[in-house]
């Protein structure tokens, strides 16, 4: 384990079977369409890479970034786009792939910006969902609950550093206070 880390929550074998599951559920859902997959960089870059390898219907992939006002470890729901996506998404079927919701703002507005551009649908998949975000209206699939602490690991970052490790952890608190 990465010395800066407090404990494993979620091991590289438990989020492998986990998208997984949740591949095999999405590809129940879309049967028969193509699917539109938004990355938001930079946390949603290796679930991103994962359920794309693990779909079998058929995708295409496009990536926003954004950033959203406030502190390294707290959201404050003014969001500004960093990079739009490369195309159109009107008559699309787009599955929003996010790192983590937290307090839940950044995917709203997302959702909201996303669906006035009038996608043929819209769906959010979550990794993790931190207790009580504020929940987008609409399907949203969710990888695992985790509880209200700073984690790290597979895509989240603390000050850009532990995207790469292949697990999720809770970061000690010593490292960013
Ligand atoms: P929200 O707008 O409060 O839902 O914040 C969402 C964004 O905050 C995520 O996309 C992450 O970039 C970041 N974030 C929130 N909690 C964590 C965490 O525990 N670890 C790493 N990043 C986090
Ligand atoms: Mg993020």
């Amino acid at each position: 384990m990465h010395p800066d880390l407090e404990e494993i929550t979620h091991d590289a074998e438990t989020i492998a079977r986990r998208v997984r599951e949740l591949a095999a559920e999405i590809d129940r859902d879309y049967a028969g369409k193509e699917i539109l997959l938004v990355g938001v960089l930079k946390g949603a870059f290796m679930l991103m890479a994962d359920l794309a390898r693990e779909l079998s219907t058929p995708t295409d992939v496009d990536f926003m970034a954004v950033s959203s006002y406030g502190s390294s470890t707290q959201s404050s729901g003014v969001v500004r786009i960093l990079k739009d996506l490369d195309r159109d998404i009107s008559g699309r079927h787009v599955l929003l792939v996010e790192d983590i919701l937290d307090s839940g703002l950044t995917l709203q507005y997302l959702v909201r910006n996303l669906g006035a551009r009038k996608p043929a649908s819209l769906a959010v998949i979550t990794l993790l969902t931190k207790p009580d975000p504020l929940r987008p209206d609409v399907p949203l699939y969710e990888g695992f609950a985790v509880p209200d602490r700073f984690v790290v690991g597979y895509g989240l970052d603390y000050d850009q550093a532990y995207r790469g490790l292949p697990y999720i952890g809770v970061l000690k608190p010593e490292i960013y206070a």
